[in-house]
């Protein structure tokens, strides 16, 4: 009996090495992508709010304003409410309730004396971000709206984010718990 010819050697050495090439190629393109979505996971749950798991939006300093605002003593603030598309076009629209997908982000800073004109008030520190998103089904128990409030980026604790709905509530339940209106 003649020996035959083993099966392995069905691959010729330079075919193993376009394949193990091919399969590099495919680790190395996907290794990045997947540790970019492990990294961008990682710190948004943990910075998400208590109760809600709300965020801070990426790109909400770029986003329209709907109207500024000024807090008294003693917090003695300025602030913005900005909204994204989905805010922006239902505001427009003069829509109520604001639909699915829509944010709104409240920026305030300490109120500061501008160094070139006395009578003029600029932005100081920054203090707060709060957020609002409405998602009706998650946020089915407090009016289809999920809060967080942030402070240095980190969100504040839940005795905090359990005031938030009750006060929207208590006083603006008739525009869906929205206290702003779009600026004239
Ligand atoms: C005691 C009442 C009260 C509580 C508690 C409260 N808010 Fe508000 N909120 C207001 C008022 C009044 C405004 C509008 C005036 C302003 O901009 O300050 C407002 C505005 C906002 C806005 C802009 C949209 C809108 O409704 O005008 C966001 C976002 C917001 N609050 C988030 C929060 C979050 C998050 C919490 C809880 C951590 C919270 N609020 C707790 C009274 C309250």
């Amino acid at each position: 009996m003649t020996p035959t010819e083993p099966a392995k050697k069905r691959f010729s050495f330079p075919t193993v090495i376009v394949l193990a090439a091919l399969l590099l190629v495919v680790l190395l393109t996907c290794v990045p992508y997947l540790v970019s979505i492990a990294l961008a996971e990682g710190p948004a749950t943990a910075d998400a709010s208590p109760i809600f798991g709300v965020t801070i939006p990426a790109g909400y300093r770029q986003w329209e304003l709907v109207a500024p605002a000024e807090e008294a003593a003693p917090l003695d603030e300025l602030r913005a409410v900005v909204g994204n598309q989905v805010a922006v076009d239902a505001y427009q629209a003069g829509k109520l309730p604001f639909p699915d997908g829509t944010i709104l982000v409240k920026r305030a800073w300490k109120r500061k004396q501008s160094p070139e004109f006395a009578s003029a008030t600029i932005p100081g520190a920054a203090t707060t971000i709060q957020v609002m998103v409405k998602d009706p089904r998650k946020y089915a128990s407090t009016g289809g709206w999920g809060f967080g409030r942030f402070v240095n980026g980190k969100p504040v604790d839940e005795a905090q984010h359990r005031t938030c709905f009750a006060c929207h509530e208590a006083r603006a339940k008739s525009r869906d718990y929205v206290f702003t209106r779009l600026a004239p």
